[in-house]
């Protein structure tokens, strides 16, 4: 893990290595099939630039991948390892979503369940199957009224490991799609007093500690593995992602782990624009405070310009009332729309259609912009848009999310559900049957049955509401949700 390069944050080595190979004087004779040749390949340089065509390296070139150790993406690693503070940072291109399944590949090295916080993402009930884990839930805290979960108790993360003795790890997500941040201090001392490492879901949180008016970092508050979205704030290109290996307690139990499952989970032909925008994002965020203190200030604008005025509510600001919140992202900007007569996805389709603005994720009752760590939109343009938006029906409905049901019993592993024999039934039929897919109502994407569950009436009901408030239910078997897919009896 050691190394004894130099630090400095302001090269991007293995950014450097391909760009000297896409732009070398090379006939390239092996794939992809495009050669970077733009003039042979009109129309994706049309599409995508030259450049882009040039600088498309796959791995295992000499002189980017084949060089003296330390190689350039070696290099590049132990870079980001040093911005976030991990023992070892691996690159990944298959998004937050491969880091999850990663993790959870190593928890199965540690035991047969794993405790997940309820809210947790698609890719960790995927990661379950394909382990083959158990998993016991922890539940979040859920506002009722903007229909969002927030994160888990150390004392509810306590009492989920105690009941589960044979835990192999605990995930939990942090921070929130909303920003809200849980004390991953606390969790991470209860999970190891546990005799368990900490995978925290770090998916939303890549800019964390990069300014000291940023939250700190999952690593630096003692979790063992850290699964980061680096391209959702982070700046990095779509779909690139690292995983962290925090320096604790189980740092070196679970480094071979992830060396082994890293090659079950990712590509052998890992795209090299991807892997280089790693290396930037990393240089930006490490060198460009100055940068991320003006998103912050713009954030901070919008928020500011947004209670002054008084007809919308920030959401954000009574986040820290829930138990498990012990921080804000500032640069979520989280707007209760309902407060000001409507709902959030009614306010998200006219920024789009008349203002030509698209906000991250709407939901019946909030919408919420994300601002990259270094961007800065129009706030003018943004608050005049959300200050003209209509009201509905004169302002007096109640835009309060659908109460989200409680999951019906458990009656399979997810592993066993999905690997059954399944048949497609109709809406009503499928009460009392047990789901094979993952059902999760959007906005806001909690999952609400995993497969293994059974669906129940007052699940059925809310899907019903979600759809009828132009909302959708992924996992159904169409957009229209005429039917599931069940285990077959
Ligand atoms: C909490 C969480 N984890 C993981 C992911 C997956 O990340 P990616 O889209 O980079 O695969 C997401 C995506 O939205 C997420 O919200």
């Amino acid at each position: 893990m050691s190394s004894t390069e130099p630090i400095d944050h302001d090269r991007a080595p293995y950014a450097d290595a391909m760009r000297a190979y896409g732009e070398g004087d090379w006939v390239r004779v092996h794939v992809p099939g495009h050669m970077g040749e733009p003039k042979r390949h009109p129309l994706l340089a049309e599409w995508f630039g030259d450049r882009v065509l040039e600088l498309d390296v796959p791995p295992l070139i000499e002189g980017v991948d084949i060089t003296p150790d330390p190689t350039p993406i070696t290099q590049a690693q132990r870079l980001a390892a040093d911005a976030w503070g991990a023992a070892r940072t691996w690159f990944l291109t298959n998004g937050g979503s491969q880091a999850n399944h990663l993790a959870v590949m190593c928890a199965r090295q540690l035991g047969r369940t794993l405790v997940v916080q309820r809210s947790v993402h698609s890719s960790v009930v995927d990661a379950l199957v394909l382990a083959g884990l158990s998993s016991a839930f922890v539940h979040p805290s859920v506002d009722d009224h903007l229909g969002i979960a927030h994160g888990v108790t150390a004392a509810d993360l306590s009492a989920a490991l105690d009941a589960n003795p044979d835990a192999a790890a605990a995930h939990l997500i942090t921070p929130s799609y909303f920003g809200s941040v849980s004390d991953v201090a606390a969790l991470a001392e209860v999970a190891h007093d546990h005799g368990v490492p900490l995978i925290v879901d770090e998916a939303w949180g890549a800019h964390f500690g990069f300014h000291p008016a940023l939250p700190a970092n999952a690593l630096s508050k003692g979790a063992d593995l850290v699964c980061s979205s680096t391209h959702k704030l982070g700046g990095s290109l779509t779909q690139s992602a690292m995983l962290h290996l925090g320096a604790g307690p189980y740092a070196k139990q679970l480094e071979p782990m992830v060396v082994r499952g890293l090659h079950t989970v990712q590509s052998t032909s890992t795209s090299g624009i991807l892997l280089a925008s790693l290396d930037l994002a990393r240089r930006q965020l490490a060198t460009g405070q100055a940068r991320i203190g003006d998103s912050i200030a713009v954030a901070d604008e919008i928020r500011a310009r947004v209670r002054a005025h008084g007809r919308f509510r920030i959401a954000s600001d009574d986040f820290l009332q829930f138990p498990d919140v012990i921080a804000v992202d500032p640069l979520r900007v989280a707007i209760d729309t309902s407060a000001g007569g409507i709902s959030g996805v009614r306010a998200s389709k006219v920024l789009i259609n008349e203002h030509r603005i698209h906000v991250e994720v709407a939901t019946g009752a909030a919408i919420v912009m994300v601002i990259g760590a270094g961007s800065a939109p129009d706030v003018d343009r943004i608050v005049n848009a959300l200050h003209a938006l209509p009201e509905e029906n004169g302002g007096g409905e109640d835009h309060s999310a659908l109460k989200v049901p409680p999951p019906g019993e458990s009656r399979m592993t997810v592993r066993q559900a999905f690997f059954s024999p399944v048949e497609v039934v109709g809406v009503d039929a499928a009460v009392g049957r047990v789901s094979a897919d993952t059902l999760a109502a959007y906005p806001p994407g909690i999952p609400n049955v995993l497969p293994g569950e059974v669906i129940t009436a007052e699940l059925i009901d809310f899907f019903r509401g979600t759809t009828a408030h132009g909302g959708y239910v992924r996992g159904a078997v169409d957009r229209a949700v005429t039917g599931f897919r069940v285990v077959a009896e």
